[in-house]
């Protein structure tokens, strides 16, 4: 079965929610919670370690049950249904959707093709678990004799960018080794990276679902280059292991087969860090804390998949974000993590988030007249409170924020947590409430400078509060926003799981590349033509 296609502006619920709207953007965070002594209450969803407050956000009741119905209109629960048992929802690639597959239990059954996948899934857990003790007990050595002592992932998009933020968010539960990302094309990236390494004691771990990607093969070639200058070819199956669904490739890449990690092609790029993609989490972390956060991950899985949609995190944070995109015309959201450790999530997010939902054809083949993808930035608190907060605060444009907090450290430190503490939970009622003239007045401002200080306030937010940072609590999270995709992609009537607007640039660059080296000459625009030629004569 394919996914419902229900154009959503077609709608009861839209037609309902339009009209609301008339009157709804005016109205005033405040006031609401003047009006209501429960409205936090209402608004808070409790869950495992997860304390969800959508209470800072302009809705009311009313709202709230248009959003829910709108969520029936589309059938989003039976989208739901489809996804995680192996239908081939990802039509445009004739694929199934499984990451939810890669993080259920051992006695899970999901078919594809006729074929359960779990058995297989396993079989590659194993392995993963089994390599990973290798190398972090020093049992697996390197051509001279010596343990590792540096791990680096090769990879780029989904085969980096995940790791890449699990990896940095869970430094805190990381073991001796030292884990390094290549990904950018640019040889300065590599360059930088071998800099540090010892061929001796270094593991590579190349990673790519298709190994045809021009950045990962470029770098793992020169890396490979690199190291056989002190090493000989038969070395390579010591420190080289891969990661891809494409066997034949990395064979002939040089790599030995029993290095290979298979993974399959329901897995999309950028939902793939719980297939082998996170072995680099796995030597980082340990295979248990790495097991841990896939843990974390079905349990929110069975949260999205069971709960009822009142109280389910990932359908409520969807369908707040919808009320903003579509009817505020809101064009981004900002993710704003309290923690230094999830350093590198708002970049994360920013491929999950843009490369599944920036389209704008719709599951028939048909323009899009409603806007889809929202725009996601964001950098930790409180850093980004002196970065730009202030835009967010007094600017002219309305940005939807969600401020993710820690109850408890892991450094222990309770006078940084109590600060840190303070400003997030300062920064979400700053946002509320705003600061009126009055208010401005009574502080002794004098009366030029009092509409420069004016804080309109009614600024719209989530609080994501979270027990503490965990590899579980981790998983829980990222799965939230996984599934928060999945629920925007099927409200707008859009497939989520195809990425074919990354490929114009690609086909061009190779011809352009082909130039370079006097292959080719193509037809270009003037200004392209310019500075192509601008580039040949002056490298
Ligand atoms: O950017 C496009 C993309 O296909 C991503 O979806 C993917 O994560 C990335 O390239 C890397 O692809 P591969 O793992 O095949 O090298």
């Amino acid at each position: 079965m394919a996914l419902p296609s229900v154009n959503p502006t077609k709608t009861a619920s839209w037609k309902r929610l339009e009209h609301h709207f008339t009157e709804a953007q005016y109205l005033k965070m405040k006031d609401l919670f003047a009006q209501d002594a429960e409205r936090a209450n209402k608004f808070t969803i409790k869950w495992d370690d997860f304390y969800v407050d959508f209470s800072k956000n302009r809705i009311t009741e009313e709202t709230f049950k248009y959003l829910l119905e709108l969520a029936d209109d589309v059938k989003l629960k039976e989208a739901i249904e489809s996804q995680f048992s192996g239908e081939k929802i990802n039509k445009t690639e004739g694929r199934a959707v499984l990451h939810t597959a890669l993080r259920a239990p051992e006695s899970a059954v999901v078919m594809v093709d006729g074929e359960n996948v779990i058995p297989e899934i396993y079989k590659v857990k194993h392995k993963i678990e089994g390599f990973t003790n290798e190398v972090v007990n020093g049992d697996r050595k390197g051509y001279t004799g010596k343990p590792f002592t540096d791990v680096v992932n090769i990879g780029i998009g989904g085969s980096d960018l995940g790791p890449a933020m699990v990896v940095d968010a869970l430094q805190f539960y990381k073991n001796q080794l030292t884990t390094h990302f290549v990904s950018n094309v640019d040889g300065d990236h590599v360059n930088e990276v071998i800099k540090k390494l010892n061929p001796e004691t270094t593991l590579f771990v190349v990673v790519s679902k298709t190994f045809t990607t021009q950045e990962t093969i470029s770098n793992a070639n020169t890396i490979k280059s690199w190291f056989l200058k002190s090493a000989n070819e038969e070395d390579i199956a010591k420190h080289f292991v891969a990661v891809s669904t494409n066997l034949d490739a990395v064979s002939k890449f040089g790599i030995d087969t029993s290095n290979i990690f298979p993974m399959w092609d329901w897995v999309g790029g950028r939902f793939s860090l719980w297939s082998a993609v996170g072995l680099s989490i796995s030597l980082a972390v340990g295979y248990n804390n790495y097991a841990s956060l896939l843990e974390g991950a079905h349990k929110m899985d069975v949260h999205f998949k069971n709960e009822d949609f009142k109280k389910n995190i990932p359908v409520v944070l969807g369908l707040i974000s919808i009320w903003y995109n579509n009817f505020f015309d809101a064009e981004s959201e900002a993710v704003i993590a309290y923690s230094q450790y999830l350093n590198q999530f708002a970049t994360y997010l920013q491929q999950g988030i843009m490369e599944s939902n920036g389209k704008s054809v719709d599951r028939n083949g048909s323009p899009i007249d409603y806007q889809t993808g929202t725009l996601i930035w964001g950098e930790p608190g409180t850093n980004s409170q002196h970065a730009f907060f202030q835009l967010i605060h007094q600017g002219t444009k309305l940005i939807p924020a969600d401020f993710i907090g820690f109850v408890e450290s892991l450094h222990g430190n309770q006078d940084h947590q109590d600060k840190l503490t303070s400003n997030f939970l300062a920064q979400t009622e700053a946002l509320l409430n705003g600061k009126t003239k009055e208010q401005v007045v009574a502080e002794g401002t004098s009366e030029a400078i009092v509409p420069f200080k004016i804080f309109e306030g009614n600024k719209p937010t989530n609080t994501i509060f979270i027990k503490k940072l965990t590899p579980e609590s981790l998983g829980k999270l990222i799965a939230m926003y996984e599934h928060k995709i999945f629920v925007q992609g099927v409200i707008w009537n859009i497939f989520s799981y195809d990425q074919f607007g990354v490929e114009l640039g690609k086909q061009l660059a190779s011809k352009i590349l082909k130039e370079f080296s006097g292959e080719a000459e193509n037809e270009h625009d003037n200004s392209t033509f310019n500075l192509l030629n601008y580039y040949r004569q002056n490298s």
